[in-house]
């Protein structure tokens, strides 16, 4: 056939219009296979064994009851598994100790990997992995996160993160403020728990190592097992075809590792699978932290000083920092203005990303005291905002590339009925329930990351595009999909968009909500080149006609910017006074997002993050035992996640936020949806109670304890 036929058809317009997900129908019928159930010939199940105690040393592990019992193929630890490089854990700059499985004899915290049990089946080998004696040598731990430990410190700062910006003189403008807001703030430890638990399954064939994973970077995995292997990264392939939700919990984990380890011993594929339970200490979590946020203003809310400080836990073996105090540097400004975020080494997991790190727990504390000086200043929470409005960044000085954060506070106030709010607390009864509203910003940064794509025209007048992204269930396929066809000029129909294949090449992770407007990027570069390419005419060949992109030099090219998506919460709330619990009755959120691809997808984005929101407000609290220094109720009965009887009418929606100047347009919005969800709750609940929480979860104790300000 020849070129013009295929290009010939007007310009489509598929993005920005409502598609359903083009894998749907395989995940709704089961013909999408998820990583644990892909079937391999010869495949052996891995159950791994996790530490007990919460410090120490294994003094012996001791093989030989479990390696007798039926089925068991090898039981490997830390006296007989192969050595290992450190590998690279890209985004943080540095490489993660726990990723080197079976290295050394130490524990630094409960439920670290001491071992893996390999058997025919996976019962056996659950079996076996159960009956396993581990004896250690247990030193005294410390897991106990507050505030004033004496193991703080202040992290160094990286290319990528500032640990602390300070601008002006924040003593002499508190001296001037004619009010002063000084609160303390704290939020539990979170976590992440995708629906579809952590599974790898890994081989050797034809000399590549391969891993089928669920993750949300295929090739970020396939360049942590090759540093940790030491081999060519070409010989290493990992694909990801389906991921039932990751929220920052699915990076390169143990359990790759521990696969890999085991196919390489056994020269068979090994599976391995995490339960529920293990998912607390394997894959990450959200720290706990414990902030302080000073406001001093002007009495009309206009702020002089801005102080707002975090602390969050990390492991004794790896630094992570819950970035909670940076989201002021883009939101507000005020003369003096100082955020800074330390960290406390302890006796536990290393948190990672959860979804909106840094500004989810950040933006309860920051949105919370400005809803804490409104009534003190007698000011609208949304007056105060607009008040302090920067032109600028607060902190860079850099321009924003757009920023429409009163027009959602606009368009919600109009839509959520703000105007005829009484200001007042405690003043609403329905029943036994008391009533409130309340409201609070979002923001989240708009990343990007380097990407390539590859865009085929095949013979047959279809085009296959090719880019390893990870669709972690957010509808990433589909938007390229859509992406692709406007860029070629054709329906989405005549597109298909391959994903999760390392071999793809590079690309950004589905992460930092970046992955759309990375990957989109990369594909309309190569998408429209193609559509040069057979304009100039000529016949397609059998193989195709394939076009590469990257985009690193364009993302080079792009000139520096504060780019934030931003959006506008408000919620409603009942709170019962007989029992304190908390229910909502609404939630509102708009959001300026840049260019939507998929409407559909991006509003079920959206209203996931509130929806996060509400149960981090409410809901979400990892216990630590002090004594065990391991979890209590390790499991979704024992950590409860907001479920659909605590789900009330939750509305998204977005105002125009089109931006010239970007190449893609495209924002990302997997995380801005939960930033300031809690906040606009809490203040809700101190709207309905006159009763400020600064402690998440709101729990029914909590507000029976602090009872209402009606007495
Ligand atoms: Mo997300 S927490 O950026 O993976």
């Amino acid at each position: 056939m020849t070129v013009t036929t295929t290009t010939s058809t007007a310009a489509s317009a598929a993005v920005g219009t409502s598609h359903t997900r083009v894998e749907g129908r395989d995940k709704v019928t089961g013909a999408a296979r998820y990583a644990g159930e892909v079937p391999l010939a010869g495949l052996a199940h891995g159950w791994l064994v996790v530490s007990t105690i919460a410090r120490g040393r294994i003094r012996a592990v001791d093989t030989a009851a479990a390696l007798a019992m039926p089925g068991v193929l090898t039981v490997l630890h830390h006296g007989n598994a192969q050595p290992l490089e450190s590998g690279y854990d890209g985004p943080m700059g540095t490489p993660d100790p726990a990723l080197q499985v079976f290295q050394h004899d130490r524990v630094p915290y409960a439920g670290w990997p001491v071992a893996l049990v390999v058997a025919e089946t996976s019962e056996q080998a659950r079996e076996a992995a159960e009956s396993l004696v581990v004896e250690y040598d247990e030193e005294p731990h410390d897991v106990a996160f507050g505030v004033g430990h004496p193991g703080t410190y202040l992290p160094e700062s990286n290319p990528r993160f500032a640990t602390e910006a300070t601008k002006g003189d924040l003593a002499n403008e508190f001296a001037a403020s004619a009010v002063v807001l000084d609160a303390e703030y704290s939020t539990p430890e979170e976590h992440h728990h995708p629906m579809e638990p952590h599974a790898a399954t890994a081989h050797w064939a034809n000399g590549r190592l391969e891993v089928i994973d669920s993750n949300q970077g295929s090739m970020f995995v396939a360049r942590e097992l090759a540093l940790l292997f030491s081999l060519d990264p070409a010989a290493v392939r990992v694909r990801s075809e389906h991921v039932g939700g990751a929220f920052g919990a699915k990076g390169c984990r143990p359990h790759q590792v521990a696969a890999a380890l085991a196919a390489t011993v056994l020269h068979r594929p090994v599976r391995v699978v995490l339960t529920r339970r293990q998912m607390f200490s394997l894959v990450g979590y959200r720290s706990p932290t414990a902030q302080r946020v000073r406001l001093g203003a002007d009495p009309d809310g206009r702020l002089r000083a801005l102080h707002h400080e975090g602390l969050n836990q990390t492991s004794t073996v790896h630094e992570f920092v819950e970035r909670s105090a940076d989201v002021a540097r883009a939101m507000y400004d005020a003369d003096a203005h100082h955020t800074v975020s330390r960290v406390v080494r302890l006796d536990v997991p290393t948190p990672t990303w959860m979804r909106a790190p840094g500004e989810a727990p950040g933006s309860f504390a920051l949105e919370c005291a400005l809803d804490e000086l409104a009534e003190k200043c007698g000011v609208d929470p949304i007056a105060l905002r607009a008040r302090n409005e920067p032109e600028v960044g607060p902190i860079s000085g850099l321009p924003f590339s757009s920023r429409r954060l009163l027009a959602c506070f606009d368009e919600g106030a109009r839509r959520f009925g703000w105007a005829d709010r009484d200001p007042r607390p405690g003043v609403r009864r329905d029943g036994r329930w008391l009533l409130g509203t309340g409201t609070a910003a979002a923001s989240f940064p708009t990343l990007a990351g380097p990407s390539t794509a590859a865009v085929t025209a095949e013979a047959d007048g279809t085009f296959t595009v090719r880019i390893t992204a990870a669709d972690v269930g957010t509808g990433a396929r589909t938007a390229l999909t859509l992406v692709a066809a406007d860029a070629l000029g054709v329906a989405p129909e005549r597109v298909v968009v391959r994903i999760g294949d390392s071999d793809f090449g590079p690309a950004m992770i589905a992460g930092g909500s970046a992955g759309t407007r990375s990957w989109s990027w990369a594909v309309e570069l190569a998408a429209r080149d193609l559509r040069a390419q057979l304009a100039l005419g000529g016949s397609i060949p059998p193989q195709g006609i394939t076009v590469r992109s990257d985009t690193t030099e364009a993302l080079g090219a792009l000139p520096p910017r504060e780019r934030h998506a931003f959006g506008a919460q408000f919620a409603e709330v009942a709170v019962d006074v007989a029992t304190g619990e908390v229910r909502v009755r609404r939630m509102l959120g708009i959001f300026a997002a840049g260019r939507i691809v998929n409407p559909l997808t991006a509003r079920s984005q959206l209203v996931g993050g509130m929806i996060w929101g509400l149960s981090m407000a409410l809901h979400e609290e990892a216990a630590r035992d002090a004594a065990f220094g391991s979890h209590v109720g390790a499991d979704l009965a024992g950590y409860h996640v907001a479920a659909n009887a605590d789900i009330p009418l939750v509305e998204a929606d977005w105002v125009d936020d089109p931006d010239e100047q970007d190449p893609v347009g495209v924002k990302g919005i997997g995380e801005v949806g939960i930033v300031g969800a809690a906040a606009a709750l809490a203040n809700a609940v101190w709207h309905a109670t006159g009763v400020r929480h600064r402690q998440l979860p709101i729990r029914p104790d909590r507000v029976l304890t602090a009872g209402t300000a009606l007495g």
